[in-house]
């Protein structure tokens, strides 16, 4: 028997689960019901990642603490988890006294062994809000091309990639205050110095090979120390003997892990936290993760676990994102699927099984295709697997309830059997697209076998009572073999099935056990098809909230909530993209040729200038607008048009062209100020 620990990667407590969450808490169920089923000492165990700026923001919106915020959040994912029969052992959080300890301690065994280096770093801080400012909450000019509104680590426009302080014009997205430039210390973990060891450690076996290969690159050449503190406010746990010093949320999550486990452990008889944690025992650890989150435990997470004194993970598989119908997840297409939204819909099972019939071991990305999920749960699972026993199971009840003493044809079964060794070796591997396949592959088998036997025309003959009875109940058999292969993917249908088939589980290995002259029980039907109509109605759902939401984040002194449209809607993602800012008209001159164009020349602030192509000429005089601020749209892509290029646009509002936005310099309005 092996003894195994699992994990799925923690979610955060700031956000509900979605379908692409739920692509990996599936994947994992899967492999760890399956290793139950063999027979394994199986754990999983997973947490809510409770720390970090975002959390403790979100806590601030909604005006409570952080603690009641990340209680509201866990008891929603605990209970989409279990609806979905995402079977952990336990799920805790990171903010646990657990995994308070364990992180001191961990730091501790870091610091003593000479891993840890203080430094002081530069950072931009909010003056207002009187915090530091990660990357994502600063907003500027890319320093390299001059998009306007980008981010502080990376430009989307030109692909720069920088540190805040090179923004210019960088505002804090918190309070729209500019950030200073300020010194902190901070405390690093000297990642530079694992180089060999995890040279050695990721070419192993212990990843993927791509993600081996990709991460060797990185490994060989350009390891850096991380960045593992963070000063207050934030939501963690602080730094021991560091006051107003914390734990970057990525240093205490996968601690999470363990914390977790101990829980599980503290609580149940036999089970060791130090015989799956020291170094040299025999049990395995897996986690199983996103794309997105490899660096942390591909590479500082073996790193700390190996100068803290721990064992490593066994291996660290990472799986691809979930895209729907081809784009990334989307709020405002409703394909920003939430797993509560879907629950409403549709159930479990069906997405389970779509999951898994298209899984493979790698690391790409995986399309949810909504047409194809319908039709490959309807024609697989309701048109082949549980077709076999709702054609086989009346013939037996009407024999009197009991399978026949002895099969025909039983080298069908006997196959059925021994491709379960096939089957197995797949999921093991996570391949259970592969794994499905066969499955499916036998109950064609069995549905042909049916089809050609005809038992609905026997049972009309006389004397034929008993080839029936043998035909059906070689049948039942053959959906006994399907309904274990896919317990791990099915686990309330597989339930159901044991009922019926009245037997004490679907264990992989009680497979061999033939069922003959055995009472079944009464057959239900497990599955209904998927209704397509409720695919359309779930994205509807979705795109509502997405609304909904979008109409109650910004303007604190709208309080009406949703008003009617009174024209062609746009996302606020859109609207956020319009830069709008004060420009002076320098000058203003006649294009030469064009009846409706006057050619402005806008001082945008900075000392920059814009040439600007505009149709109003049929309303204003050139001098007329020399002196006046106008409000234009800053960010609009140059368009070459036939009478030069045009770097902008002013606001105009109105039927005739006399309505241009003209503001008078009073207000303090200043060319280059935002509007908005
Ligand atoms: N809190 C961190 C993980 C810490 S583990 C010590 C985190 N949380 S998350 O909520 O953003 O994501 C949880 C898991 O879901 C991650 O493995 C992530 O890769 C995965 N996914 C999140 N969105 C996903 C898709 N759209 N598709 C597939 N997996 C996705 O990261
Ligand atoms: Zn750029």
């Amino acid at each position: 028997m092996r003894r195994i620990l699992v994990t799925s990667a923690l979610p955060y407590a700031n956000g509900p689960i979605h379908l692409g969450h739920m692509l990996e808490y599936i994947q994992t169920d899967i492999w760890v019901r399956f290793q139950q089923s063999r027979g394994n000492q199986c754990s999983y165990v997973c947490a809510d990642d409770a720390h970090g700026t975002a959390i403790m923001l979100r806590a601030q919106k909604e005006g409570v603490t952080p603690e009641q915020q990340i209680a509201n959040v866990q008891a929603e994912h605990e209970k989409d988890f279990a609806e979905f029969m995402i079977n952990f052992n336990n799920f805790g959080s990171t903010h646990s006294e657990e995994n308070r300890l364990l992180s001191a301690n961990i730091y501790n065994k870091l610091k003593e062994n000479g891993h840890i280096n203080v430094r002081g770093i530069k950072q931009l801080f909010d003056p207002e809000k009187e915090m530091f400012l990660a990357d994502r909450y600063v907003k500027g000019e890319c320093p390299k091309c001059g998009t306007l509104d980008q981010y502080g680590d990376n430009c989307e426009s030109c692909g720069a990639t920088y540190n805040a302080s090179e923004l210019k014009n960088p505002i804090s997205v918190m309070s729209g205050a500019t950030p200073i430039e300020k010194e902190s210390e901070h405390y690093f973990f000297k990642l530079p110095e694992f180089q060999s060891f995890l040279q050695e450690w990721t070419r192993s076996g212990t990843l993927q090979k791509e993600v081996a290969n990709k991460l060797g690159e990185w490994v060989d050449n350009d390891l850096k120390e991380w960045d593992i503190s963070r000063d207050a406010p934030y939501f963690g746990f602080e730094i021991p003997d560091a006051p107003g010093k914390y734990f970057y949320v990525w240093l205490d999550a996968p601690i999470g892990y363990m914390a977790s486990f101990k829980q599980l452990c503290d609580r149940t008889d036999g089970l060791e936290f130090d015989d799956y944690w020291k170094p040299g025992s025999d049990t395995e650890v897996y986690h199983f993760i996103g794309k997105d989150i490899i660096n942390f435990h591909a590479l500082f997470w073996p790193a700390m676990l190996h100068s803290a004194g721990y064992r490593t993970p066994s291996a660290v598989w990472a799986h691809g994102y979930v895209m729907v119908n081809g784009a990334k997840m989307s709020k405002s297409r409703g394909t920003f699927i939430k797993a509560r939204t879907y629950l409403d819909h549709f159930q479990p099972e069906y997405l389970r099984y779509y999951y898994a019939a298209k899984l493979n071991s790698r690391v790409d990305d995986f399309d949810l295709n909504l047409e194809d999920f319908a039709q490959r749960v309807n024609s697989d699972l309701v048109g082949k697997v549980i077709n076999i026993a709702s054609r086989c199971a009346g013939f037996v009840k009407k024999a009197g309830g009991k399978l026949a003493p002895q099969l025909p044809d039983q080298h069908l079964l006997d196959d059925a059997i021994s491709k379960g060794d096939i089957i197995a070796q797949y999921y093991e591997d996570r391949e259970y697209g592969k794994a499905i396949r066969e499955i499916i592959a036998l109950a064609d088998i069995a549905n042909e076998y049916i089809h050609e036997k005809e038992p609905w025309a026997l049972a009309k003959q006389e004397g034929k009572q008993d080839e029936v009875l043998g035909i059906c109940s070689l049948g039942i058999n053959l959906f006994r073999q399907l309904v274990t292969y896919l317990a791990p993917v099915l686990p309330a249908m597989s339930e159901n099935v044991t009922a019926f088939l009245n037997v004490n589980d679907l264990n992989w290995d009680s497979r061999t056990a033939i069922l003959t002259d055995h009472s079944i029980n009464k057959f239900k039907a497990l599955m209904t098809r998927v209704e397509k109509d409720k695919i359309e109605a779930m994205v509807e759902k979705e795109k509502a909230d997405a609304q909904l939401e979008a109409a109650s984040t910004p303007e604190p002194n709208n309080t009406s909530g949703l008003s009617e449209p009174i024209c062609d809607e746009i996302d606020f993602e859109d609207f956020a993209k319009v830069d709008l800012r004060i420009a002076k008209i320098i000058e203003a001159q006649h294009v030469k040729g064009a009846g409706k164009l006057l050619q402005l020349t806008l001082d945008v602030g900075e000392g920059k200038t814009r040439n600007i192509l505009s149709g109003i000429k049929s309303a204003y005089q050139p001098e007329d607008l020399t002196g006046k601020l106008t409000v234009v749209v800053a960010n609009l892509k140059p368009r070459k048009m036939k009478f030069g290029v045009s770097e902008g646009m002013v606001l105009a509002a109105g039927p005739g062209g006399k309505e241009l936005w003209l503001l008078e310099p009073h207000d303090g309005a200043q060319p280059g100020m935002r509007v908005m």
